[in-house]
């Protein structure tokens, strides 16, 4: 059941604005989503590539009560230093926005208007905690209190986070208002609710007999939900941090900032082409992809749709390749407990290697479970697949050339049968990497890329040119002849995960127009075409910057330990 699509829209899930980026981030959406993104220009397909901070929820209202400064000043904060490191790693977003724009308020609130205008929400008054003192109601985290299952004194409304049971607020023994220290009370509060059981039968058939083939994490999430049955969820809070609720009765209130933040992918594009929007949402001709990580599928796979269904005008999402976590080192990512590779920080101690962790974050992309980074092997990929194989294949190759034929590729001869036989080894190779990028299996993508620099470096290995330029240098010139026909199809096949690299390797072979559908030619770069000068394309990390990393994970261990209650 293969479609044709005109365009594809990627949308990439908002980062929140409560702290800055880390590996896990960039290794489970914004590297596999650019990598996508890539490809498909190469190819030479029209793309937009949507980015963005989630900037409302409770999160960053209480971060912002506890440094003493306002909501907007957090997200103003982190949304500067997460957009700069997106910029640093080439992650190559048509437009990297916000949902604290104007024209996000204004795009949310109409999205709201018009399903309640259309009889698509049911309204329910329930009781909540409401603080006196202060005079307005209290959101799950809160309010505090003594855990009922294991007597932590200190558990959430939504969640104890000493025995990691979920809880809600009325669970709670002794619930606390952490806004004034006052006991609540309970209050009568109207809110919305989107009917997701009335949207349960199309989700059903959508999902699970027309989009067999998901990735099985994302679809198996789906089945459990949908199989669980679907209940009515509240798109409106009592807060006063978010977008307000624009009907009669939503005074004090706003939308849930899951119902507001993935309609910033539709208001970033509005920004960015605000004349032609509609064909990227409204056209049946656009493939609609959505990156996320494992958190993110309940609301991208059926809250989503069933909000984009209800509007009636919109396409609805061919694909949401959603990864699995990456842990550090063993352990789980935190911001709060510091457990994270923070990518501005990376950059500090690594200057210029964005391919290094690029191409680490790829190689071992938490794509079908749960993956593990470690300093050690990070270090190990850098040295013995970058630096061995194809940084050393590319400079022997340009060095020889430059030694012997004065950096003009020399003119091949008749082709001998271990040339033929290293030819044939990529002559697959734009297929097989179309196989592996169009099912999002990048991890898969890469490793053939790396494959066809290992069948160069052999091929140098078992010819020996820099032997043959004494006793035969016509062979050494096809066998150099081949090898820099090579080296032009590394840097399209690398281009989409290692653009900096690539870009530079293309300089280096002074060769700007590659396209993908060059993949595969040994006819790239003709006899008599000028080099320029080799530089390396990546170097050794030596064991000390390893060990500083390690050492400065162990002395967050350490301040964890003394800070622990
Ligand atoms: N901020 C959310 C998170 O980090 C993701 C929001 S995705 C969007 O988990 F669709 F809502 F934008
Ligand atoms: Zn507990």
């Amino acid at each position: 059941m293969s479609k044709t699509f005109q365009r594809t829209l990627i949308t990439s899930a908002l980062p929140y604005a409560n702290g800055p980026v880390h590996i896990g981030h960039l290794a489970g959406v914004y590297i596999p989503a650019d990598i996508y993104a890539r490809y498909l220009r190469l190819k030479g397909e029209e793309v937009l590539f949507i980015g963005g901070s989630d900037e409302h929820g409770v999160p960053i209202a209480l971060k912002a009560k506890a440094e003493g400064i306002t909501p907007q000043e957090i997200v103003d904060r982190y949304h500067r230093i997460i957009k700069k490191s997106f910029e640093a790693f080439g992650i190559t977003f048509d437009i990297y926005s916000r949902t604290t724009s104007k024209i996000h308020h204004q795009t949310a609130s109409a999205f709201f208007q018009k399903l309640y205008e259309k009889g698509e929400f049911i309204e329910k008054t329930s009781e909540q905690y409401y603080d006196e003192e202060a005079g307005q109601f209290l959101a799950d985290r809160y309010i505090t209190g003594e855990c009922p299952h294991c007597g932590n004194k200190h558990a959430y409304g939504d969640q104890c986070e000493t025995c990691g049971t979920a809880l809600s607020p009325l669970d709670l023994v002794d619930p606390k208002s952490t806004i004034s220290g006052s006991v609540p009370v309970l209050k009568e509060t109207k809110h919305w609710y989107l009917p997701l059981d009335r949207h349960e039968a199309w989700l059903k058939k959508w999902i699970l007999e027309d989009h067999k083939e998901w990735k099985s994490n994302v679809y198996g999430q789906c089945k459990s939900w949908l199989d669980m049955g679907l209940q009515p969820r509240a798109v409106s809070r009592d807060l006063d941090w978010g977008i307000p609720i624009p009907v009669e009765g939503g005074e004090g209130k706003v939308l849930y900032v899951w119902f507001d933040a993935p309609v910033g992918y539709i208001s970033n594009t509005i920004e960015h082409s605000p004349d032609n929007w509609e064909r990227w949402w409204k056209d049946k001709s656009t493939r609609l992809i959505h990156f996320i990580g494992k958190d993110n599928i309940v609301f991208h796979c059926i809250v989503f749709p069933a909000m984009l269904k209800a509007d009636g005008t919109y396409i609805l999402p061919e694909n949401v390749p959603a990864n699995e976590f990456l842990n550090l080192e063993s352990d789980k990512i935190s911001t709060s407990r510091n457990w994270a590779v923070w990518l501005h920080e990376y950059l500090e101690d690594f200057p210029e290697k964005q391919d290094v962790l690029r191409y680490v974050l790829t190689a071992n992309a938490p794509e079908t479970k749960d993956n593990d980074f470690t300093w050690k092997d990070f270090q190990a990929r850098n040295n013995n697949e970058l630096v061995a194989i194809f940084g050393n294949f590319v400079n022997r190759a340009m060095v020889l050339i430059h030694k012997y034929f004065e950096g003009n590729i020399p003119k091949r001869s008749d082709l001998s049968d271990s040339d033929r036989a290293t030819l044939d080894e990529f002559k697959h190779m734009k297929r097989d990497l179309e196989t592996c990028l169009d099912q999002f299996r990048f991890r898969d993508a890469l490793k053939e890329a790396m494959n066809l620099a290992r069948t160069g470096n052999k091929y140098l290995a078992d010819t020996e040119p820099w032997k043959l330029a004494k006793t035969d240098i016509g062979r050494a010139a096809t066998i150099l002849n081949i090898a820099m026909q090579i080296t032009a199809n590394l840097a399209i096949a690398f281009e989409s995960f290692l653009p900096f690299s690539s870009e530079k390797l293309k300089q280096m072979i002074n060769k700007k127009d590659l396209t993908w559908n060059n993949l595969g030619s040994i006819d790239l770069l003709n006899a008599g075409h000028q080099l320029n000068q080799p530089e390396l394309l990546f170097e050794k990390i030596e064991d000390e910057a390893i060990e500083k990393q390690i050492q400065k994970l162990q002395d967050t261990q350490k301040a964890n330990r003394l800070n622990e209650p």
